[in-house]
């Protein structure tokens, strides 16, 4: 049988590289579209050992050209797209960069699938950054935006582009808005990566102490590799719709520092106030975890906790992995891959 041809944009990246794993074992021909990289951006293929099985192809989400060629080049079936500026704090120090790539990319592509293979499914990453600082107990499909970064208004262009070409030239378009999720293969600056790398470190005596921002900021965390699989079932639908994936559970920063601390076994403490909070070593009394004002954000999202009832109902999707084992899966691989490059 003919293999059905996906195209995983930021195939390089946490979601896409799990993403293209799943695809593979579920027999697509998968093309990997990435930009070029004067570093090793292959090294989660590697890890998955599935850079020997992906077609790759040259690809920016600022350059319309190289999007158009892939349309040229496959009959395509499904198209993820999941490359973006990702970085919330990055967002402010680029906020135009950000809004061309993370807004404006997705109407790129979207605008070739309208003007060169209309029957394609698209999935766009939508992001429950889109919510900022919403007062509710938790987000779902109908809760109001509210952004807070150049990268959650860029986002929340994107999610809105594809619903009206969706809307406007009946197209398959859906997106999915998934809450913060996270893998051994997270980006070392995002911070449950962050956290893990920097304590196992100093359980090494390779590091002093790990320095963070806003300890009571307050994010919905699940495993990368169950939502993956939400993307998948949404483009397998009939009709096009958005979704929402997350755990429908809330946690703070100092709370998941708390589980990586217990499971590295540190016989530590919290001490003082505000800017002066400590996790300190209790025999030694040196600091493990110090605040540094410059990790704070002009604008911080405080609380996200997301309802996946209708992805349950509709997809048959749920979480899987609680985050105590979310955080042994992280330690545990950072504990014997540190020297794995990641970056
Ligand atoms: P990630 O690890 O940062 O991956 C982002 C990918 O986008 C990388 O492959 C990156 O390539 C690529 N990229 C950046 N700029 C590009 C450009 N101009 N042209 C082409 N590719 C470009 O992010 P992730 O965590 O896997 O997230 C995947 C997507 O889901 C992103 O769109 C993110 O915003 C969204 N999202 C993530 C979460 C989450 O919690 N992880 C939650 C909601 C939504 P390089 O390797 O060259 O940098
Ligand atoms: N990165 C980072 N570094 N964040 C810190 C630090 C630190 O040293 N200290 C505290 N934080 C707080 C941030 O202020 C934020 O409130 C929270 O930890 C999570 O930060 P990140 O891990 O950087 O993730 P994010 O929530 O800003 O964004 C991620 O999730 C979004 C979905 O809600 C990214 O993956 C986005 O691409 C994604 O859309």
């Amino acid at each position: 049988m003919k293999k059905k041809i996906a195209i995983v944009t930021g195939s390089s990246g946490q979601d896409g590289s799990y993403l293209c794993e799943l695809l593979i074992k579920k027999s697509y021909k998968v093309i990997a579209a990435d930009r070029r990289s004067s570093r090793d951006n292959k090294w989660r293929h590697k890890f998955l050992k599935i850079d020997d099985k992906l077609i790759y192809e040259d690809f920016d989400l600022g350059d319309l050209n190289s999007i158009v060629a892939l349309f040229r080049k496959y009959k395509i079936d499904e198209f993820y797209n999941l490359a973006a500026q990702s970085f919330v704090a990055a967002s402010f120090k680029t906020p135009l960069s950000t809004s061309e790539i993370t807004g404006i990319g997705v109407l790129r592509i979207i605008d070739c699938i309208k003007n060169y293979q209309p029957k394609v499914k698209f999935y766009q990453a939508s992001s429950s950054e889109m919510y900022g600082n919403s007062k509710l107990k938790f987000q779902d499909e109908y809760t109001k935006f509210n952004p807070r970064s150049p990268y959650a208004v860029a986002k929340l262009f994107g999610h809105h582009i594809t619903k009206n070409y969706r809307e406007a030239y009946n197209l398959f378009l859906c997106s999915g808005i998934l809450f913060n999720h996270e893998s051994p293969l997270r980006g070392d600056e995002f911070v449950t990566k962050k956290i893990v790398k920097h304590l196992v470190e100093v359980k090494k005596k390779e590091r002093s102490h790990l320095e963070l921002g806003n300890l009571y900021a307050k994010r919905d965390w699940g495993y990368a590799k169950d939502y993956v699989q939400a993307m998948w079932l949404m483009l397998q639908k009939k009709i096009p719709e958005d979704y929402v994936i997350a755990t429908n559970k809330s946690h703070s920063v100092k709370f998941f520092s708390d589980l990586v601390l217990k499971a590295l076994k540190f016989n530590y403490k919290w001490v003082g106030k505000g800017i002066n909070e400590k996790a300190i070593d209790k025999l030694t009394r040196k600091p493990l975890i110090k605040i540094n004002k410059k990790f704070y954000r002009p604008a911080e999202v405080n609380f996200l906790k997301g309802s996946y009832k209708k992805a349950k109902n509709q997809l048959k999707w749920r979480p899987k992995t609680s985050i105590k084992e979310l955080v042994k899966i992280m330690v545990d691989f950072e504990l014997k891959n540190s020297s794995y490059k990641n970056s």
